[in-house]
């Protein structure tokens, strides 16, 4: 056989057989059998060696032609048996968009935190900006500014959690109320202060009732002309739109704050008979914050003339009023992180109620 038939022959067979695998595994096979190092074509190749030159150069570019003629052919094929394979692959796995999503775990509110937003939108409405001070206080601005110098019985009431003395004797603390922060805020800047201030306060108590941390929000309002007036009427707007009772019973009852005077006390009409409970109508009242008119000697602490300045502040408990709105007796088990707890008493996202809303429904 001369050289052409030779080529023919081997181009014919491999390019017959290329055309027929059906699986790359025997296009490598293939590739092996002609292209590999002992493969068909390298066997021709050494064979050059002992031609004659005349017919190594007819011989020579006809080899090289063959090679890269199947070696086309083994990448052509390939190419199609990949095609051919991805299109297989997308028929037998395609995806039904139709299908409903699987469901994702949806986390919900904590009652403290919807309390809470409840409370910031009822006073937003109202034209309060929100403002928030630090866990740990001094205890200048938890205390002595707000009218309660050391030696004050109002300090045994609180149950103070102390951080350990500094060298120079005084020592920091976890704030026992929200009220520092009104110090903060008229050091701070300029009347006039519309303000609410929510945020975790901490004492050292725990029954049914307390827990060493609690939520407290606080009011504060600083400007010229600011009477008791005020004071009634925002609150008795606020405690409406947020037990959403339109006609809720307030009443005001004297107390005694050292930050406020004159100080009150304010409880909402509820019935609380026969183990059942129900806000807004009935014989019985609750309290639910204590409010006064920021006293004389606080604003001249802060630097504020009080011939020139008045305010009102109040502070009530987030926890307490989340309790008494929600039926949840326990106040420890807000804090125990029970999954359980949280999806029965747990509030779906972005259902805040306005003012508007709440005194309408
Ligand atoms: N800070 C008080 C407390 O924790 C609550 C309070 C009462 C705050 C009267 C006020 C207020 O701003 O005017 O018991």
């Amino acid at each position: 056989m001369d050289t052409d038939e030779i080529t023919a022959e081997i181009r014919t067979e491999f390019l017959d057989a290329i055309a027929g695998a059906e699986a790359s595994d025997d296009l490598e096979r293939l590739r092996v059998a002609a292209l590999g190092k002992k493969g068909r074509i390298s066997q021709l190749m050494r064979g050059l060696g002992a031609m004659s030159e005349l017919e190594r150069k007819r011989a020579g570019p006809a080899y090289n032609r063959l090679k890269t003629d199947i070696a086309d052919a083994i990448e052509a094929r390939r190419r199609v048996l990949d095609a051919t394979a991805l299109a297989r692959r997308l028929a037998e796995q395609g995806i039904d968009v139709t299908l409903p999503a699987r469901p994702e775990p949806t986390g919900s509110l904590h009652p403290v935190s919807q309390v809470l937003d409840e409370i910031t939108e009822i006073f937003a409405d109202m034209g309060f900006a929100i403002a928030e001070g630090p866990d740990i206080e001094t205890d200048f601005n938890n205390f002595t500014a707000l009218n309660i110098p050391p030696e004050h019985p109002a300090r045994q009431m609180h149950d103070t959690f102390y951080l350990p003395e500094k060298d120079d004797g005084s020592r920091l603390l976890l704030r026992t109320h929200t009220s520092p922060v009104q110090i903060r805020t008229m050091m701070a800047s300029p009347p006039p202060h519309r303000i609410v201030i929510p945020g975790r306060t901490y004492r050292c108590d725990y029954d049914m009732t307390h827990t060493p941390m609690f939520h407290q929000i606080e009011g504060l309002v600083v400007d010229r002309e600011t009477h008791m007036g005020h004071l009634k009427g925002c609150l008795i707007d606020f405690a409406r739109a947020f037990f959403e009772v339109a006609d809720l019973p307030l009443r005001f009852r004297p107390s005694y704050f050292p930050f406020t005077e004159p100080s009150a006390e304010v409880d909402i009409g509820c019935s609380a008979r026969d183990g059942g409970f129900r806000i807004g109508k009935g014989e019985d009242w609750m309290e639910i914050l204590g409010c006064g008119m920021v006293h004389d000697r606080v604003l001249e602490n802060c630097g504020l003339d009080p011939a020139e300045y008045q305010g009102f502040a109040f502070g009530m408990g987030i926890d307490r009023i989340a309790m008494l709105k929600y039926g949840i007796r326990d106040l420890r088990s807000f804090f125990d992180s029970d999954l359980r707890w949280l999806r029965h008493y747990g509030f779906a996202a972005l259902d805040v109620p306005t003012l508007g809303q709440g005194l309408s429904r």
